[in-house]
């Protein structure tokens, strides 16, 4: 167990650069099995949601080997249908795994996944919809087990844009000789760089970052090299870090257009933000003028950045409203804020937030991944010292998030837990 020490109230500015994304790269290695081959991937983060993907790989077969700058995975030999237990309850994403073997192996079993605590997180809708492709599904109360002779040519209609359920739906069908249109497909980035993976070792997918997708089967796949997109709620939760400081960044290796909707939230509370390609730069005064947030799917404001611009707002001036449209159970974390003196009361899926001139430091807790790093930013620009135990959650998906924010001058000690 870690735990991190955080003394609060350094000034921010410096240049970093964002690693690569988290949920394009958990999706794009569980694809990777499907060509048969070699996979060579670039701007794979070294965190522990990728390790544990890489374990399950390796549990089903595939040799796995990690160079200075690319992660391999050669699923030549790979001959198991089964995701162990333990491994998927460790990871809510272990679930697309399940379309991929899927449609490489026509069988699959595994059990209910796990992950970050933030709702009820059902996967109803990945296994509705396989129905509707042909694959027959066995579900008693642990285990789950889905099997198809070929997958049949069909139109599905989600009923929520589902990030999860595109991407298993899709890697579902890319082998075979059927078409599949997925309607109210998830429209995130990271659906499209899924699709560009797909696409370079030899698929066919259409229309990704639309919500209107259609997959023609094909023969087979290639070996492949590809570089994932850099992670735009890493890119977020610094630019919003450096905001709740007076402050100055200068993001590298980051997709302006990948988080639009909340650059402007931050024009609006009083940022000075500039753009260029692949870099962003943030100035701020620190003292920022409260707003209103909804979260929806993309190109609105994303779920996982709720809890690190909540943060912000418990410090902005004047009274400030959070709705979490996505998820029923993302604000668990508020209540440490509390602890730090932010003055937050919470109404079902609104939090309504009375900006404080400043936190305080506290002990807390970090109760999910990006609660988590909403606490390290409190942390930062807090008067004193606050200790965020529990940091296996923010481990779990930022690649140093502490050594990234102490390169821009914030005093963060990583301490282990006896
Ligand atoms: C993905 C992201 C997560 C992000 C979320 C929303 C990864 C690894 N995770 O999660 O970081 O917060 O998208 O952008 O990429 N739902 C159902 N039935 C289902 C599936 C989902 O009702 O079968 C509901 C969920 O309860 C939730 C909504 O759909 O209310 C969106 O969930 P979904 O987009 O599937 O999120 P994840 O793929 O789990």
């Amino acid at each position: 167990m870690y735990r991190y020490i955080i003394k609060g109230g350094t000034r921010i500015q410096g240049e970093v650069d964002v690693s690569g994304s988290k949920n394009a790269s958990l999706p794009i290695l569980a694809a990777s099995i499907l060509n048969n081959g070699i996979t060579k991937l670039y701007n794979i983060p070294n965190i522990d949601d990728v390790k544990i993907t890489l374990e399950i790989l390796s549990e089903l077969g595939c040799k796995i080997e990690n160079t200075e700058k690319a992660t391999i995975i050669d699923s030549r030999n790979m001959t198991k249908t089964t995701i162990p237990d333990t491994l998927m309850r460790k990871l809510r994403s272990s679930i697309i795994i399940a379309g991929a073997i899927l449609s490489r192996f026509k069988e699959v079993s595994f059990t209910y996944p796990g992950g970050c605590e933030i709702g009820t997180r059902p996967i109803d809708l990945h296994l509705n919809n396989f129905k509707k492709i042909g694959i027959k599904i066995k579900e008693n109360t642990s285990n789950i087990e889905c099997k198809c002779d070929r997958i049949e040519t069909n139109q599905i209609q989600l009923d929520i844009p589902s990030v999860g359920a595109t991407e298993n739906i899709m890697l579902a069908s890319v082998l075979g000789t059927h078409e599949i249109t997925i309607k109210n497909a998830a429209m995130e980035p990271e659906i499209e760089d899924l699709a560009n993976f797909l696409n370079k070792m030899g698929a066919k997918v259409y229309g990704a970052g639309t919500n209107i997708i259609k997959i023609i089967g094909v023969e087979k796949l290639r070996d492949v090299s590809y570089k994932i997109i850099p992670d735009r709620i890493e890119a977020g939760t610094l630019l919003i870090g450096v905001a709740c400081c007076s402050g100055n960044i200068v993001l590298n290796n980051v997709v302006p257009k990948h988080i639009r909707s909340m650059l402007y939230k931050l024009a609006e509370c009083g940022c000075d933000i500039y753009e260029e390609e692949n870099k962003i730069q943030l100035k701020s005064s620190g003292k920022l003028i409260g707003t209103e947030i909804k979260t929806m799917p993309y190109p609105g404001f994303p779920t996982d950045l709720q809890p690190i611009f909540a943060t912000l707002l418990a410090t902005g001036k004047g009274t400030s409203i959070v709705t979490e449209n996505i998820f029923e159970n993302r604000f668990k974390y508020m209540q440490e804020l509390k602890r730090m003196g932010a003055k937050i009361t919470i109404e079902g899926r609104t939090a309504i937030i009375k900006g404080v001139n400043k936190l305080h430091g506290a002990e807390v807790e970090s109760t999910d991944l990006r609660g988590g790093a909403s606490l390290v930013i409190a942390g930062i620009s807090a008067k004193g010292i606050t200790t965020v135990n529990k940091i296996e959650h923010i481990l779990r998906g930022y690649e140093d998030l502490d050594k990234k924010f102490n390169i821009l001058g914030a005093n963060i000690v990583r301490e282990q837990v006896i």
